[in-house]
């Protein structure tokens, strides 16, 4: 993790309570904070960064679905982004779907060149936040990859570290954000929803974090039309993975807060660019006066 990241963590317990590096750090000589330690001032606990990974959960938080289970598996890490990731959308919608297409919709309607706060939930192996980061260019802020598998966050690292681009990762629960409220300027979370748990705390968090002009783009999988499909997410369902209709999903990121602003479907696959409801700004503006 980087210094840049330090003044948007929190405690995941008192989410608006900023965590304070212990003295006696340690960091490389690109700035990387590699050993030490956060507290939070309001409870006091402890957080341990090792291998330049923030971890918020420590050694007791256990997957709660086969599925999660399987996305702690160092192995899982290794193959998700050279094996699957690269065909995954084109194989779950039916049509050419790779990275050619799907990166520049992320990156294009997120806009990383305004500069801010980036975060990437629930990342795996971090592959919105690279191409986040790519795309900053020279725009202050910084871009922050959250999962809660340790051996996801280290190989979203190393993909990192050998494009030279400085992403902090950070272990924690999507449902338990350790960002201030109202601080993210873009939020992306690609194919998560489907199996985080808690989808609607998942959602809520990204309502919290959201800035007031802040752009948050979901891609992810709703409920399959076919009967193969259909069966097939069956299967899926026993290992943890939900497929909501198209209308749920909309109506449950609208009962987070989330605006829809725009979405594009493809198969199974569908694409959503949501803002902060009209509440949420007008809240902001007030405590803002
Ligand atoms: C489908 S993969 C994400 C793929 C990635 N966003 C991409 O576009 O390549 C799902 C990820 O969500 C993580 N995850 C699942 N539930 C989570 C939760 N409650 N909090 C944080 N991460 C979670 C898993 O560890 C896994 O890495």
């Amino acid at each position: 993790m980087y210094p840049e990241s330090l003044k948007f963590l929190t405690c995941p317990r008192h989410a608006d309570t900023p965590l304070a590096l212990e003295r006696g750090a340690r960091a490389d000589v690109g700035g990387a904070i590699l050993r030490g330690r956060m507290r939070c001032p309001a409870c006091g606990a402890r957080y341990v960064i090792r291998d330049g990974i923030l971890d918020l959960l420590g050694p007791l938080a256990l997957p709660n679905s086969p599925t999660q289970l399987v996305n702690y598996l160092a192995v899982t890490a290794w193959g998700y982004e050279r094996l699957w990731r690269p065909r995954a959308l084109t194989l779950l919608s039916g049509e050419p779907l790779g990275y050619k297409r799907e990166l520049p919709l992320i990156v294009g309607l997120v806009a990383p060149e305004r500069g801010g706060l980036f975060l990437d939930v629930a990342c795996s192996n971090g592959l919105y936040a690279r191409a986040i980061e790519r795309a900053r260019g020279g725009a202050v802020g910084h871009t922050i990859g959250i999962d809660h598998s340790m051996p996801m966050l280290r190989q979203a690292q190393a993909f990192a570290r050998a494009e030279g681009l400085r992403i902090s990762y950070v272990r924690a629960k999507a449902q338990a954000l350790p960002i201030a409220s109202g601080s993210a300027a873009g939020l992306v979370m690609g194919g998560s929803l489907n199996e985080i748990g808690d989808a609607d705390g998942a959602l809520s968090e990204l309502h919290r974090t959201l800035a007031p002009a802040g752009r948050c783009m979901m891609m992810g999988l709703v409920r399959a039309e076919r009967k193969a499909g259909r069966a097939l997410q069956g299967v899926l369902g026993v290992g943890g993975v939900g497929f909501w209709p198209l209308a749920e999903l909309n109506r449950r990121m609208a009962e987070a807060g989330l605006r829809l602003r725009a979405q594009w479907q493809y198969g199974v696959v569908v694409f959503s660019l949501l803002v902060a409801s009209g509440d949420q700004q007008a809240a902001y503006r007030a405590s803002s006066r």
